[in-house]
């Protein structure tokens, strides 16, 4: 697993002892809106997310990380491997207090080099709901490019960027 420090913030796996946190960021209804639903208690859910995520550090040396200013846990960012493309995306959300400080472009500053750099990885995507606007602002300032829309899990016509590894490497 590893752990990354950049000008501001500390990215590192989440642990289990983060799921209170990690549930109060990802299940606020202003970043759930924009995410995947989730069934059950928000609780329950963090735990398996922060288990599956566990799971894809053993086995792909690669899952979203934690977000901490300081100790505190402001959100989730990093590279996230989605089946349905056979592909790997970078993804963010942080919670809205954090907001508006260049926090998620920062996170993907440093996932890029590690999915490109270290992994060798050929392409990296992401995907958001077309009205989503932060988070496409966040996309096209990492040098993200639209392709097209895509269908994924209950969000249909939803928005596609990507940069392969030469085009982001000749920027
Ligand atoms: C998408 C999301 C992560 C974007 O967060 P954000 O803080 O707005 O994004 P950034 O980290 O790029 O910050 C950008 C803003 O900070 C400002 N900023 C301040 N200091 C900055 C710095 N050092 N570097 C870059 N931007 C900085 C920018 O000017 C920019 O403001 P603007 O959008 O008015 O131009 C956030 O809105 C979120 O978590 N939303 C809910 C979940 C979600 O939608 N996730 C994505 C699903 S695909």
């Amino acid at each position: 697993m590893t752990m990354l420090k950049t000008e501001r913030l500390t990215l590192r796996p989440l642990v289990p002892e983060d799921a209170e946190a990690y549930a109060a960021m990802r299940f606020h209804p202003e970043v759930a809106k924009w995410l995947p639903p989730a069934q059950g208690d928000p609780l329950d859910a963090a735990r398996a997310t922060i288990g599956r995520f566990a799971t894809a550090w053993q086995e792909r040396q690669y899952a979203p990380w934690g977000v901490f200013l300081g100790d505190g846990l402001i959100g989730h960012g990093g590279l996230n491997f989605v089946p349905e493309f056979a592909a790997t995306e970078v993804l963010w959300a942080l919670h809205p207090d954090a907001w508006g400080h260049g926090y998620a472009t920062e996170v993907a500053r440093a996932a890029l080099p590690y999915g490109f750099d270290t992994l060798g990885l050929d392409l990296i995507f992401a995907i958001t709901l077309p009205d989503n606007v932060a988070s496409q602002a966040v996309m096209k300032r990492l040098g993200l490019t639209y392709r097209r829309r895509v269908d994924y899990k209950a969000f249909t016509d939803i928005v596609w960027y990507d940069v392969d590894r030469e085009t982001w490497q000749a920027r």
